[in-house]
């Protein structure tokens, strides 16, 4: 399992959405320990649940803000977020499905694309809104 570790170049400066990019971190952590710890299948799908719906509600908060600041890049940056969400979900389903023994791939998965997004798109927008 990876180490899953919020990092100083993860954050965009914007406190609000550093807390919530560290939450994510800590949610994630909570689902690759419980996996780890080798948790019922019940746990595991109430971490993941929190989790996931954890994800659409950082990313609702995220594209209310851009609404708000009318950033140019808002519809890239929603569909952005539309993909991943269909992404988990169909981990999710694969799990579900019992096509997959563990949640490890989401755990990966969630890892390596939030850390991609936040460097690139979360940052983006940031310093957009910081020289508005
Ligand atoms: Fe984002």
């Amino acid at each position: 399992m990876p180490k899953v570790k919020w990092s100083k170049d993860l954050e965009t400066e914007n406190a609000n959405i550093d807390n919530q990019h560290k939450m994510l971190f800590s949610l994630i952590e909570k689902l690759s320990n419980s996996i780890s710890e080798k948790e019922t299948g019940r746990v595991i799908q109430t971490v993941t649940a929190n989790l996931t719906n954890y994800i659409i509600e950082h990313f609702a908060d995220e594209e209310d803000l851009m609404i708000q600041e009318n950033y140019p890049g808002y519809k890239k940056h929603k569909s952005i977020h539309e993909d991943l969400v269909i992404e988990a979900a169909e981990i999710v389903e694969q799990y579900h499905n019992k096509e997959l023994v563990m949640t490890s791939p989401l755990v990966i998965f969630l890892m390596e694309w939030i850390n991609e997004h936040i460097k690139k798109e979360d940052m983006d927008f940031v310093k957009w809104l910081k020289n508005k």
